[in-house]
């Protein structure tokens, strides 16, 4: 069957093969025909060599972490066939720590866990697949077109859970948050802050084109240019794009009991001036709280499953600028600059 691998550790080695191995039953009872797989930073990463693991034994690693795919058989009846689901991400780590003996593997503690598609677990970048029924998502049926959105949906419904646990330290009634960036991770995080009733602001250096477009359609307000130029101070900040001066001046702009979520994976290697001290003082002075956030567990992906039940599917759709088939797997791996998230569709989509 045709899969999308690469050799990781190793740059340009990124390929589609025809005759991939089907998907072994160690892999789970669930088995799973792709329909797309969405593309993100993460992968372009392990493309350039920089990250990824292959799977024990083997040096290749099948891409795909984001999926949408319908379920052919499962022997154990917790799923249909032709159920549409997406596979989740992570898997626990095998000591099991305690985070994920209480199957929270996102909050992982010995860095063992596994990833399709990014750590030691073959990914979703291939004609079929197979998981355990506790790691596959249902999603309505109207989702058909924009499920492969879950993935992202469902590390962001990890980031708002946490800013809501970590608000409730105090009396809170947050009224605005700001989210910088409006890539698919940064237009989700907006989403469901509309979904919570909270005044929308985005923030992103696009002055023209979807990104304003998706925002206004969302009901939330556009801001192109620096983070320190707006007018307000947000109760809330998702920063969602990794950029070394917006993840300190989002530190610096946030208002009083704020919380700032960070989601962004910076590269590192740039290096800018800041006034640590100065920053620890308005940190201090005002009890903010910056956290990072990675991944999700079941739980976030049930809600982000919801989430996208709730929105308005022509906006999500808005979100896929690019589709391309497995004839032009290349291109969708290159970044063009008016995209927001671009999928690779299999044959099954057709
Ligand atoms: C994925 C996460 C994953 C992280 C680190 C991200 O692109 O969305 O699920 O945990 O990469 O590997």
């Amino acid at each position: 069957m045709y899969a999308v691998t690469v050799i990781p550790g190793t740059a340009d080695s990124l390929r589609l093969v025809d005759n991939f191995p089907e998907p072994s039953p160690q892999e789970g009872p669930v088995l799973v025909e792709t329909l797309s797989a969405g593309i993100c930073g993460t992968d372009r990463e392990i493309i350039d060599g920089a990250f990824g693991e292959a799977p024990p034994g083997s040096d290749t690693l099948v891409l795909g972490h984001e999926s949408l795919g319908r379920v052919i058989e499962d022997p154990t009846g917790q799923l249909r066939a032709g159920d549409l689901i997406a596979g989740i991400v992570r898997h626990p780590d095998p000591v099991p720590c305690p985070n994920c003996a209480a199957r929270e593997w996102d909050m992982c503690r010995n860095g063992l866990y596994t990833e399709h598609g990014i750590k030691a677990r073959q990914g979703f970048a291939r004609e079929r697949w197979r998981t355990q029924p506790e790691f596959a998502v249902p999603l309505a049926p109207g989702l058909a077109e924009v499920g492969v959105l879950l993935e992202p949906a469902s590390v962001v419904a990890k980031g708002w859970e946490h800013v809501d646990r970590i608000g409730a330290r105090s009396v809170w009634r947050p009224r605005r948050v700001l989210v910088t960036g409006a890539g698919p991770i940064g237009l989700l995080a907006a989403l469901l802050g509309q979904q919570r009733g909270l005044e929308v602001h985005v923030l992103d250096r696009a002055e023209v084109g979807h990104k304003p477009a998706l925002v206004d359609r969302l009901g939330a307000t556009y801001h192109a240019g620096p983070v320190m130029a707006l007018d307000f101070e947000p109760d809330i900040v998702l920063e969602c794009t990794g950029a070394p001066t917006v993840v300190i001046d989002v530190m610096d702009k946030v208002g009083r009991n704020g919380i700032v979520c960070l989601t962004g994976v910076s590269t590192g290697g740039r290096t800018i001036e800041i006034d640590a001290g100065a920053l620890n003082h308005s940190l201090v002075l005002e009890n903010n709280v910056v956290f990072g956030s990675v991944n999700a567990n079941r739980r976030h992906w049930l809600q982000a499953a919801e989430a996208l039940a709730r929105a308005d599917v022509g906006w999500l759709a808005g979100l896929i600028t690019r589709r391309e088939d497995l004839d032009h797997y290349a291109e969708a791996y290159e970044g063009q600059p008016d995209d927001i998230k671009v999928v690779l569709e299999f044959p099954a989509a057709r």
